[in-house]
């Protein structure tokens, strides 16, 4: 079992989430983050629920050779989870240009770093937009890939990378994992997602609206070729994501090269759906109306995820309400996130 793990992103949504599962298993967890879009409180909150405190935080860019070039000479590392990158569909329309720069480039020198410096296990944050506007769901591994935006491109792209790089150099074990809509919060209240600005997720916002920072939700679209003309996503709670990278680190070197899973629940939930159970869940009333269509959104994303089940006997065990719960409870606990 690989014992010291560096975390890219660990203060983020998911890598926090991640830091607790691999304190909690025994692993030495390296941060590596520059809080972009994340809080270093979100790392004492971590040390909170585990127990015990990260064995270090560095705060750097990933893109930047010298914050790499620090890590790993101070540390052993033996596996990299890599999660910082930037995320938000629409925002990628309008930046092309950043989001190459930070998730291509942010990948190609993280692993040049770790290939000079002799760490070649690596878990990479993919995404299931990578399948584009699907004709068939469920989707599985092998399903066509068409990304249909920047954001969707980058993940896409740094799976090729990944990819090619492993036929180059053997000693690589990679797994890019193809999360679904990681949402929710961790059940203490504690962690959770705390988006900087306006949030581009729905779950964030459908939170904020609760609690009162904003008045509506707008439905991006109800013309999709879906049962109530909503887009359709396969929400998998944000603590089900961080498990499957803790048993992804325990069977890292299981193949050699670059395997690619899905994490999904394999059950889909439309915008309407999501609002329903989450004003169940809040016993608050969320407004919405409908509006166009989001620029490079797509009708139907949903996982089936029996490949990592049969590899791994991992597959997420949370459903939509205990997410609407858990996303609801950080919200209310800390209604402005991770501000005072
Ligand atoms: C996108 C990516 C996903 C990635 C995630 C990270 C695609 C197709 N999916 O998820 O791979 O992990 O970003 O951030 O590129 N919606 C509204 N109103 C809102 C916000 C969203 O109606 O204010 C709708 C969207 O149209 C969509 C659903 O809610 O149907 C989910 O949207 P969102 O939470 O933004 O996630 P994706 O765009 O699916």
């Amino acid at each position: 079992m690989p014992q010291t793990v560096l975390v890219t992103g660990g203060a983020g949504f998911i890598g926090s989430h991640t830091c607790v599962e691999l304190l909690g298993r025994g692993h030495d967890v390296v941060v590596l983050d520059d809080h972009s879009n994340s809080s270093p409180e979100a790392l004492e909150r971590v040390a909170k629920i585990a127990g015990r405190p990260i064995a270090a935080a560095h705060v750097g860019d990933v893109r930047d050779r010298r914050s790499l070039d620090a890590v790993f000479t101070s540390h052993r590392i033996d596996a990299v989870i890599h999660f910082a990158a930037k995320k938000a569909v629409g925002e990628s329309v309008r930046l092309p240009f950043t989001y190459y720069d930070i998730n291509v480039g942010g990948t190609t020198a993280l692993v040049s770093a770790m290939h000079d410096h002799g760490v070649h296990r690596l878990v990479f944050s993919s995404s299931c937009s990578v399948y584009g506007d699907a004709t068939t769901v469920p989707l599985t591994e092998e399903s066509p890939t068409a990304p249909t935006n920047p954001y969707a491109a980058t993940k896409w792209t740094c799976e090729r990378v990944l990819a090619d790089l492993c036929r180059h150099a053997p000693e690589f074990r990679v797994l890019a994992l193809r999360y679904f809509n990681p949402t929710g919060a961790h059940p203490t209240g504690l962690l959770g997602e705390d988006p900087r600005g306006v949030p581009n997720n729905i779950m964030p916002f459908l939170s904020q609206i609760a609690v009162g920072r904003r008045d509506e939700l707008s439905v991006f679209g109800d013309d999709y070729p879906t049962p109530d003309g909503t887009g359709v996503r396969d929400y998998i709670h944000v603590v089900d994501v961080a498990e499957g990278h803790r048993v992804a680190l325990d069977h890292i070197d299981d193949e050699p090269g670059m395997r690619v899973l899905n994490l999904g629940t394999g059950q889909g939930a439309s915008v309407l759906d999501l609002v329903r159970a989450f004003e169940e869940a809040s016993g608050r009333p969320i407004p919405y109306r409908v509006t166009g269509r989001r620029p490079g959104d797509v009708a139907e994303l949903v996982a089936d995820p029996s490949k990592v089940a049969a590899l791994w006997d991992w597959r997420a065990r949370r459903d939509l309400g205990a997410m609407c719960r858990d996303a609801w409870n950080f919200q209310e606990r800390n209604p402005y996130g991770y501000a005072p």
